[in-house]
């Protein structure tokens, strides 16, 4: 096959893969009705990617694989819309939306007029022309002539077609709203709390912090979603209903909200606002009142603008998601895994029907960004079902009265110390009530005591009947206890006790690790335990002597400090003991039989070395890099060098790996 020819074969397979791709994202992301499976999929894309290496000069805008990967830019160009974006009028009161549907009617000379309603999405206005119905540019509503190009950042969208599905116009200019799922939203702001960044006031900042970021690698590891619900300037396609429209974009591949309906009856409009009011917070996206429509297109040109809306549709808003109210008292609530978070205890106030009287001021550094202070008027927001947030302050309230807020040293609910991770500030001890239950799983669980048995339905009861008010307590708890639990016979009951009874017989690593020190993790409570021989060493040793072990660094060291200096770890402690749990030392399970001697290894053996140490570690003895007078075995394995002549030199018991086996046997 020719060059030529060639070329025109893969390109045309291109195109086809291409399609296959548009397509399955379109089922995947919009319709949420996938037709393959993932491997599959990511089988074509892969292909793809593959072919497009070998051939760059194939690669087009609209390539699926086109949608990451675009370099930061300094800033956005400007964008001139061709039809100006407007704005909407809004009202609140059903006698003012009447208001409107009468003022209509009139002004058409008729007297049945039919209404597309839409949910009112609360994000972020956005226009995106096709040619040929390929993505061509992007661009914000901006102020409604001219927005900022930002397509780089949108073509990251998933559920932003970056080819019309099926053949379509020389040009379409669709408009619609980007916005982020509310549950999208919590994960992210979770995850920006976590690292200390800057978190965002509610889903629609976090969409506008998200779309308009220089760089579009950040845009696409942000969560966003598009709705289409209206159209520009078309070439070679014409409507003649919203409705019309609506069902087009459908059609070519947006993602159109599910809640649009089309009523004759203006008593129906308002019911559907009353109803979809009711269902807002099971929607995964924040809506903030319904948009009405005039349905015929014919109609909305007659009806014209009023300045910058148009006459011919409203926002019928729902009740405001924020109040201002006052800061009563600032507390600190204690979470399950120990998170001391700062909440702020509001004068109550309605929230679009709920009363609100806390909201979570996430960390310590979140509050010192917003500098929310005691006496404080605050702007707060109840978005979805997500915890209601302070979102600003209104400094220009202040009377110089409010007190600032410092976060406390110790757990308001144990005394323990807190230590500080990063922006969150946690309770370290060991019988803090607000942590019980996970304090105990995890003391439970398979890699630290391994109780069997011992589930997490077991656990809530006991902690919730407060039978326990720490682990040590589990060792302690009868049959009758047991059996006093939901759904507990004579057997589950003997079992967790004989499982309770095995697991007091322990190693000291799995002991420490059940400790469950804040930075000790199973591999470094290991560690640990290979150096101090006795729990009692490790609860004595120093910082130097810590940080001295490879492996373990300041911050461990400080945790473990802390966590020994607690009051409630030594009473833990002593539980323990008298519950009697026990562990076996080292040296006295391996009778010490190497005790005082010295090896040192030359040449290659099957064993590895680590472990050849580790066992004459254990068994009492040393390993020396070199040879000395007071080396008592030198084991050479296959191409011993000058550590066996050395050897030979002074008379150094010379050994194989045989026999050192021999001597290590049994340990
Ligand atoms: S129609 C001429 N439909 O609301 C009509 N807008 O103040 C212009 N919005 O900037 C927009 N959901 O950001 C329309 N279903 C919907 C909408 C919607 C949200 C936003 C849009 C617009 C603002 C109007």
């Amino acid at each position: 096959m020719g060059g030529e020819g060639e070329k025109e074969t893969v390109t045309g397979y291109i195109a086809q893969l291409r399609a296959k791709i548009h397509y399955h994202n379109y089922r995947y992301y919009v319709l949420d009705e996938p037709e393959i499976s993932d491997v599959d999929y990511d089988r074509l894309f892969t292909e793809l990617e593959e072919l497009e290496r070998k051939y760059p000069e194939l690669i087009t805008p609209d390539s699926p694989t086109q949608r990451i990967g675009a370099k930061p830019v300094a800033e956005f160009g400007t964008y001139e819309h061709s039809i100006p974006m407007l704005s909407l009028n809004s009202v609140n009161t059903e006698v003012a939306v009447r208001d409107f549907d009468e003022r209509v009617r009139r002004m058409l000379g008729v007297e049945e007029i039919e209404y597309v309603v839409e949910p009112k999405i609360d994000g972020l206005a956005m226009e995106l022309v096709y040619e040929n119905g390929v993505f061509i540019v992007g661009s914000t509503r901006g102020d409604g002539k001219t927005g900022e190009n930002i397509t780089q950042n949108l073509k990251t969208i998933k559920t932003l077609p970056l080819r019309i599905l099926s053949e379509t116009a020389p040009l379409l200019e669709v408009r619609g709203e980007v916005f982020m799922p509310v549950s999208k939203f919590k994960e992210l702001n979770d995850s920006l709390g976590a690292k200390g960044d800057r978190m965002f006031a509610n889903p629609r900042n976090a969409a506008a912090g998200s779309v308009r970021q220089l760089d579009p690698r950040v845009t696409a590891s942000r969560p966003l979603d598009f709705f289409a619900y209206g159209i520009g300037r078309t070439e070679g396609k014409a409507f003649s209903t919203q409705w019309d429209v609506l069902a087009y974009l459908h059609k070519i591949g947006f993602k159109v909200s599910p809640l649009i309906r089309r009523f004759k009856e203006f008593e129906d409009v308002i019911k559907y606002h009353d109803a979809v009011k009711e269902k807002r917070d099971e929607l995964d996206y924040e809506i903030d009142g319904i948009v009405v429509k005039v349905n015929r297109i014919e109609y909305q040109e007659r009806l014209g603008l009023i300045s910058r809306s148009p006459r011919w549709a409203i926002a019928y808003k729902f009740p405001a998601r924020e109040e201002f109210t006052t800061v009563n008292d600032i507390v600190v609530q204690v979470g399950r895994t120990g998170a001391l978070t700062p909440v702020a205890i509001l004068a109550p106030v309605q929230i679009s029907g709920v009363t609100v009287s806390r909201a979570t001021l996430h960390n310590e550094d979140e509050l010192r960004r917003k500098d929310v202070r005691i006496g404080d008027t605050v702007v707060v927001e109840r978005a979805g079902d997500v915890i209601p947030e302070v979102v600003s302050v209104i400094k220009s309230k202040r009377t110089g009265a409010e007190k600032e807020f410092r976060m406390p040293g110790r757990c308001p609910i144990c005394g323990a110390d807190v230590l500080k991770e990063g922006p969150i500030v946690r309770c370290i001890g060991v019988s803090c009530s607000a942590q019980l239950k996970e304090w105990i799983t995890h003391f439970a669980s398979l890699r630290a005591m391994n109780i069997d048995g011992l589930g997490e339905k077991v656990i809530a009861q006991l902690c919730d009947r407060e039978m326990v008010s720490d682990a040590a307590d589990l060792f302690f708890l009868t049959k009758g206890d047991l059996l006093k639990l939901d759904r507990m016979g004579d057997k589950s009951a003997r079992k967790i006790l004989n499982a309770l009874e095995k697991s007091k017989h322990t190693t000291l690593s799995r002991l420490i690790y059940a400790l469950g020190i804040r930075h000790v993790g199973a591999h470094t409570a290991s560690l640990l335990a290979d150096n101090f021989s006795e729990l009692e060493s490790l609860r004595n040793a120093s910082y130097d002597d810590l940080v001295h072990i490879q492996e373990i660094g300041p911050e461990v060291a400080k945790s473990i400090i802390l966590f020994f200096k607690q009051g409630g770890t030594k009473d833990l402690l002593g539980k323990l003991e008298r519950a009697g749990v026990w562990y076996e030392k080292r040296e006295a399970a391996a009778e010490a039989k190497l005790e005082g001697q010295t090896f040192v290894f030359t040449g290659r053996i099957s064993m590895a070395r680590e472990e050849a140490k580790s066992i004459v570690e254990r068994l009492g003895g040393k390993v020396a890099l070199s040879v000395s007078k007071k080396t008592d075995y030198v084991v050479a394995g296959e191409e011993a060098g000058s550590k066996l002549e050395k050897a030979e030199k002074l008379g150094v018991k010379i050994i194989d790996e045989a026999e050192f086996r021999e001597i290590i046997r049994d340990g």
